[in-house]
């Protein structure tokens, strides 16, 4: 360790020249264990070194710019109970975690809901400039298959509400849905639109609403990895309909899977497993702390929806939730 810190501070010119140097207050208590953070760290590509001032509060970086931006950096501090000052470099910092302190983290991942629907209709390509505006970290988007084929971008089983059509959405061809606006504003997009406007910008949670809609974002979703748009990492999918999940998962491993759950979220771990799922998107009334955790210690992430008053983001935060799906991005702090 000592070994490594002396190489770890003699950096070379070169080294320096390539990071950029950021100083971050850390401070508060672990959400389990209650302990205070004594010693704080950083789980993410492209750190070189973080040292931690117990007397600050502060965690001082060297990170290299061109790997990482500032603001992931940030969103990637986790803190480390029961020592004090001292140089972590980035791998051992996890590794060093007590399971409890992992719940401690600068800030949850804010994924926009149906794009940003605070700011523009759902689903539409307005609401997905608007997230990506807001410097969301994902958008989530619903998905039904309609009688022509296509994948496209809608939440509501019918189209009475939403458009100035009537009938269900799936009954539909795409030439029947492109005459239809939105809230009298926007057009309902295909899944590949909202994609190809996307672009590898930020992470895209498909959320699969309707019957027989795995396989089609599959091949979406491959086209647009094979032509280097996405990372397979970037693209993943939810869904209540866990039949659905089924279908995906016995196609592909290449890509992650959510389970959305309304009820205990708890219910939900044996599919996750079943499934080799990385998340739970629970129903946030659903939640506390210890859910949270216990979640967490299966070694699910927890990302819930649709948390959109700044009390309730904050609570969630508390929680040590991983992430908000949030129609607000710009509440979560
Ligand atoms: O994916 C989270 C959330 O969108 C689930 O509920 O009804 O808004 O699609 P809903
Ligand atoms: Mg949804």
């Amino acid at each position: 360790m000592k070994i490594n810190v002396i190489i770890m501070l003699f950096i070379t010119a070169t080294a320096i020249a390539q990071t950029e140097k950021a100083t971050i207050s850390v401070r508060g208590n672990c959400g389990m264990c209650k302990a205070r953070i004594e010693k704080a760290a950083i789980k993410t590509q492209g750190v070189k070194y973080a040292v931690w001032q117990a007397e600050t509060e502060q965690l001082i970086l060297l990170f290299n710019p061109k790997k990482t931006s500032l603001n992931q950096v940030a969103k990637n501090i986790v803190a480390v109970g029961h020592e004090a000052n001292g140089i972590v470099a980035t791998d051992e910092a996890y590794g060093a975690l007590p399971m409890c302190c992992q719940y401690v983290r600068g800030k949850p991942l804010v994924i926009g809901h149906r794009g940003a629907m605070g700011h523009a209709p759902e689903n539409t390509l307005p609401s997905i400039r608007a997230a990506l505006k807001l410097g969301v970290d994902a958008i989530e988007i619903d998905v039904f298959r309609i009688a022509s084929g296509e994948l496209v971008v809608f939440h509501d089983k019918t189209l009475g509400k939403l458009t100035n059509g009537s009938g269900l959405i799936e009954a539909k061809t795409l030439d029947e849905l492109s005459k239809l606006s939105v809230l009298g504003s926007a057009k309902i997009p295909t899944l590949k639109e909202v994609l190809t406007e996307i672009s590898g910008a930020v992470s895209v949670n498909v959320e699969l609403k309707g019957a027989n809609t795995a396989e089609g974002t599959i091949s979406l979703f491959n086209d647009f990895v094979s032509r280097g748009i996405f990372t397979a990492e970037q693209l993943y999918v939810s869904s209540f309909y866990w039949d659905e999940l089924r279908d995906f998962r016995k196609a592909t491993n290449r890509y992650d899977i959510a389970i959305l759950t309304d009820k205990n979220p708890l219910d939900a771990v044996d599919i996750a497993y079943e499934l080799n799922a990385i998340a739970i998107n629970p129903n946030f009334r659903q939640l506390n702390a210890d859910i949270v955790h216990t979640l967490q210690a299966y070694g699910l992430k927890v990302i819930p929806y649709t948390v959109n008053s700044p009390a309730e983001i904050a609570a969630l935060t508390a929680m040590g939730v991983n992430g908000i799906i949030t129609d607000y991005p710009e509440r979560v702090e």
